[in-house]
């Protein structure tokens, strides 16, 4: 269980010190998912490149740039953070379905390892930011391979039907093209899946897919030095991420060999286990049939219960008095969908008492937003097993307003 990473003597010291609510993050938790990787992937030699998204803070992406990991980035705004956090310009990537000809050019300015295009349009943005930069742009397609990953319909990205990704067929057409023109470098090709997916299976059935298709480009003189099979790998709410090693046997099976290089874009097995939410208990109060906890997190801090009907576990730090029922911990937003656990069976929380959401590190913070003027969360980092530090302050009042003008 991750409670071991987070001791509730060190998480109420935390609170008194920087308020509630405050994501908490353990850096040996983190660490230790990037160690599992590691150890599992050990014979293919990947290149690990951490998907931002799932958690950009500077200070956690600076402990996977420590270790050697590349970064995956979806904006420019990410390709920003990632250089700011010391990632080797030679170890990012740049997905995502519709990047601007400014953020190319970005990405071309800074020498990051490949772009991952996604459409034929975007195929021709990259050769014209290259050929103003008067460069050779490396290019990786994201290919559809149509594969349903079975996950929660919202991050099932890569069967047909759904907007990322080109098709085989065009794909060929479009490294056909690169191949001829001197601004673009094909180099790459990817698939991503979707995220939370629990078996190696469906990573398989597309790598099998994608190496057939890399062997039809190979006879046709198109030789790519990357394969990338994207990020998604599942992590069980509640738990440390489940191990990789069928994912790494599995693309070991089809990649091993090949002389090509494995890429892998991993999220949230490695920042969820990391990270918790800590609230306080504002006020208890029955409603109809339903004993609420109202507590201090809302579904702007941390929106994937809303979103998704994701469950995190909850748990009450400190003593805990009465018996354990189901009860629903919800926020002060303006809003039924604000809520943070749904009949989590909790003993009776006491006001001001803490409570913790576990399995957050990944997709809360990122997601999180200033709706209904709430300023955004405080972010620590417990650093060892009486250390911590503020990686990120709490937003302030002056912050809501500080890009407005009257
Ligand atoms: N690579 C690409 C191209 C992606 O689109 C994603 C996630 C990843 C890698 C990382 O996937 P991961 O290893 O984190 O599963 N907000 C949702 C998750 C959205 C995932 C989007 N893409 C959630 O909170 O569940």
């Amino acid at each position: 269980m991750l409670s071991k990473y987070f001791k509730a003597a060190l998480l109420r010291k935390i609170a008194d010190k920087v308020g509630t609510p405050t994501y908490v993050y353990s850096k040996a938790a983190f660490l230790k998912q990037i160690g599992t990787y590691e150890k599992a992937f050990k014979g293919l030699g990947p290149l690990f490149c951490y998907a931002m998204k799932a958690n950009s803070t500077g200070a956690l992406c600076a402990l996977a740039a420590a270790e050697g990991w590349g970064a995956d980035v979806v904006s420019g705004g990410e390709l920003y953070r990632a250089l700011r956090a010391g990632f080797e310009p030679g170890k990012i990537i740049f997905s995502g379905v519709g990047k601007t000809q400014e953020e190319l050019e970005y990405a071309l300015r800074s020498g990051i390892l490949f772009v991952n295009a996604e459409s034929r349009e975007e195929v021709l943005a990259l050769e014209r930011a290259a050929a103003k930069l008067k460069t050779r742009a490396p290019l990786s397609l994201r290919i559809n391979p149509d594969v349903d990953p079975h996950t929660h319909r919202f991050i099932s990205t890569g069967l047909l039907g759904s907007k990322f990704g080109v098709p085989f067929d065009e794909a060929l057409r479009l490294y056909m093209y690169a191949a001829e023109s001197p601004h673009l470098e094909p180099v790459g090709a990817q698939f991503h899946i979707g995220s939370q997916v629990f078996s190696a299976r469906p990573y398989a059935l597309a790598a099998g897919r994608l190496a057939a298709f890399m062997l039809k480009l190979a006879s046709r003189g198109v030789n790519l030095r990357y394969a990338d099979a994207g990020g998604g790998w599942g992590v069980k709410e509640g738990g440390e991420m489940q191990d990789p090693a069928p994912l790494a046997a599995a693309l070991g099976g089809v990649f091993g060999g090949t002389g090509l290089k494995l890429v892998l874009e991993p999220g949230r097995s490695v920042a969820a286990p990391a990270g918790l939410l800590l609230a306080r208990v504002l006020y208890r109060k029955k409603g109809g049939k339903k004993d609420f906890v109202v507590a201090d997190a809302a579904m702007n801090d941390l929106v994937r219960p809303a979103l998704y009907g994701a469950r995190h576990p909850a748990a009450l730090i400190g003593p805990a008095r009465g018996a354990a029922a189901p009860r629903d911990i919800v926020g002060p937003v303006c809003e039924s969908g604000d809520f943070l656990a749904q009949d989590a069976l909790l003993r009776e929380p006491a006001q001001g008492q803490l409570v913790a959401v576990y399995s957050a590190g990944a997709y809360g913070f990122s997601m999180s937003s200033q709706y209904n003027s709430r300023p955004r969360a405080a972010e620590v980092l417990i650093t060892g097993p009486s250390s911590w530090k503020l990686i990120r302050r709490r937003e302030t009042y002056e912050d809501l307003v500080a890009a407005e003008t009257l």
